[in-house]
């Protein structure tokens, strides 16, 4: 666990992440925002991550597609192509002009995906053949939405090479000049299609058993990790959350195995991944909220359990904000926290947080749209003269 838990500890508590000096804990949680025309990174994805950067801020960035067949939305950018690593470079640059710390998130959405959005039109491939229910239904490039394809479930023999995705994409990410990948295990997508038994219903070493469950998570990890090394390595998982139909009738049981399995891996290697990621129950399909619920209270118990058995950096997300997220690394529940409609509308989030200065609303009906400002970038900034007021505070 993270030595600088202590009760006078804030989202302000500067906090050290592998190799890096963060300077405070508020981080943009990974989001799709369907901007990256054609899957590729523009300037205007430069631009929005370049307006939440702050000196010694961690920023994650939206899921990634790992191959052409990994993708479920639309414009959602890729990390397997030399002209996606090129593009990549001009965002990354951008966040460390500002002194920005960025991991690229890397996706593979499985079954939530249609075959409009798969090369030559194909079946979107998962860890079972069963169909999501009719309640989901997928945006398709038109901008409507109908329900998903059916998938087909992945043959023993075809797993290394999407783990080989994972292991390239990772290497693309750091060529392209980002500091660290997260493995994207959270949300119903293909790795939680393997981990979640309520999904998987294989036969072979992928299904069944925790071990087995679990054995898809642990081989990307060690592929990436083999790759560029678990400092620049996070891991994202959602053990209680049903997004996408992703349901386990154990959720802690689950999170605890696949924590038993990445503590001994860092045990293996004398070396620590970067941190774990961990999605709260409150934050539940499409972002509503349900604070003071029983089952927020309940999901908070369950991720204090994974909390304490996780022997590394612990980021947690799902319905935070400034008093929710001071109260949780005050408490030592976590290390940081990862902030996401917020961030979405409050570009300088961390410096709201800081001056506890009003907050922009966000709109959600340009979430998932493609202009590249609105919604996007032109969400307003504190009025000039913020950051004198907060550099007189200090
Ligand atoms: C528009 C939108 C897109 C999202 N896309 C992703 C994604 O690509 N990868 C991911 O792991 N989580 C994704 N999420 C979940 C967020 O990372 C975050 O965990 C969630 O919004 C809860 O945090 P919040 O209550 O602070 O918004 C998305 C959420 C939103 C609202």
């Amino acid at each position: 666990m993270a030595d600088n838990s202590s009760s006078t500890t804030t989202l302000f508590s500067p906090y050290k992440l592998s190799n890096f000096n963060l300077s405070h804990r508020v981080v943009l949680a990974p989001m799709t925002r369907c901007r990256a025309l054609n899957g590729i990174p523009n300037d205007a994805l430069a631009e929005y991550y370049s307006q939440r950067s702050s000196s010694g801020g961690l920023l994650i960035t939206e899921g990634t597609s790992i191959s052409p067949s990994a993708s479920g939305f639309p414009h959602v950018p890729g990390i397997y192509s030399e002209e996606q690593v090129e593009a990549w470079r001009n965002v990354v640059d951008a966040v460390h002009a500002k002194g920005g710390i960025i991991f690229c998130q890397l996706w593979h959405v499985g079954r939530a995906s249609h075959s409009v959005y798969q090369p030559g039109g194909a079946t979107p491939v998962s860890s079972t053949a069963k169909p999501l229910s009719k309640r989901w239904t997928i945006l398709k490039p038109d901008g409507s939405f109908g329900p998903y394809s059916n998938p087909r479930a992945l043959t023993t023999s075809e797993i290394p090479e999407i783990v080989e995705h994972y292991r390239q994409s990772a290497i693309n990410a750091v060529r392209a000049g980002f500091d660290g990948i997260e493995v994207h295990g959270a949300h119903g997508y293909l790795i939680d299609q393997f981990l979640k038994d309520g999904i998987n219903d294989r036969t072979d070493k992928y299904g069944g058993s925790l071990e087995n469950r679990c054995r898809f998570l642990i081989q990307v990890v060690r592929a990436v990790v083999s790759a560029i090394g678990p400092e620049r390595v996070g891991v994202r998982i959602s053990p209680a959350i049903d997004h996408l139909d992703a349901t386990d009738s154990d959720p802690l049981g689950l999170g605890l195995a696949v924590i038993e399995r990445l503590n001994s891996l860092q045990k293996e290697l004398g070396r620590k991944l970067a941190y774990l990621h961990v999605t709260q129950p409150r934050y539940t399909a499409y972002g509503k909220t349900e604070h003071g619920s029983k089952r927020d209270q309940e999901g908070v118990h369950l991720t204090r359990k994974l909390r304490i058995a996780y022997d590394g950096t612990f980021m947690c997300s799902g319905g935070f904000n400034r008093k929710l997220g001071m109260e949780a690394v005050a408490r030592g529940d976590a290390d940081l926290i990862s902030f996401g409609r917020l961030f979405i509308s409050n570009p300088d989030l961390p410096l709201r947080f800081k001056l506890n200065a009003p907050l922009n609303k966000y709109n959600r009906k340009t979430f998932y749209t493609q202009d590249p400002v609105i919604g996007y970038t032109d969400y307003p900034f504190l009025g000039k003269g913020s950051e004198t007021e907060l550099n007189a505070r200090l």
